[in-house]
């Protein structure tokens, strides 16, 4: 597999699905991918880099957003959503996902965490609001799918010190990336 067949695989099933039903398209070819992780690692080997995620973006349209991501050990993001639905498929390491409630005052309440490894994958609707950390020795690696144009949508994150929300804004992410890993654990939990 070459990174073209992974964006032709994804764009061809989001192409023949309607709307509101396109994440289960791409969840979907999530799972055909599930058998071939070192396929899918290998065709996304040439996208180096680390952290932020916008940065290792490597196909960006109106409807989908496919990243490469890699959390290395003693990372974790600050509390964020995707303005869109959005998927992970994680292909080496393991990371731990928590997720949260948005309150409509903008507040966060706790739901619960998720440990995932290699071959795992999680579906995060739209109303979504995560923190997600590298929780092994080694890099976890992961194939992101997001249902819109990752750089282009509005999005929210949080501070992970007084848990007050803003708008995603890449100049100011990396300030709030590195307290959320300082700390000992993610807010709330
Ligand atoms: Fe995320």
């Amino acid at each position: 597999m070459d990174v073209a067949e992974l964006v032709a695989r994804f764009s061809t099933a989001l192409a023949s699905t309607e709307g509101e039903y396109a994440h289960k398209a791409a969840v979907g070819v999530i799972n055909e991918l599930k058998d071939d992780l070192d396929g899918v690692a290998d065709a996304m080997s040439y996208l180096t880099g680390s952290g932020g995620n916008a940065l290792q973006a490597f196909y960006r349209s109106p409807n989908l957003s496919l990243l490469k991501v890699r959390f290395p050990d003693g990372r974790r993001t600050p509390p964020h959503n995707h303005g869109t639905w959005a998927a992970i498929l994680v292909l080496s390491g393991s990371e731990k996902n928590s997720l949260y409630t948005r309150n409509s005052d903008g507040s966060l309440t706790y739901e619960r965490s998720l440990d995932l490894k290699r071959g795992s994958v999680i579906f995060m609707p739209e109303d979504a609001v995560h923190v997600a950390e590298c929780t092994s020795d080694e890099p976890a690696i992961g194939l992101h799918v997001y249902g819109g144009n990752v750089l282009g949508v509005e999005r929210q994150m949080w501070d992970p010190d007084t848990l007050k929300e803003q708008s995603l804004d890449w100049s100011k992410y990396e300030d709030l990336a590195q307290r959320a890993s300082a700390a000992s654990k993610a807010p709330l939990t």
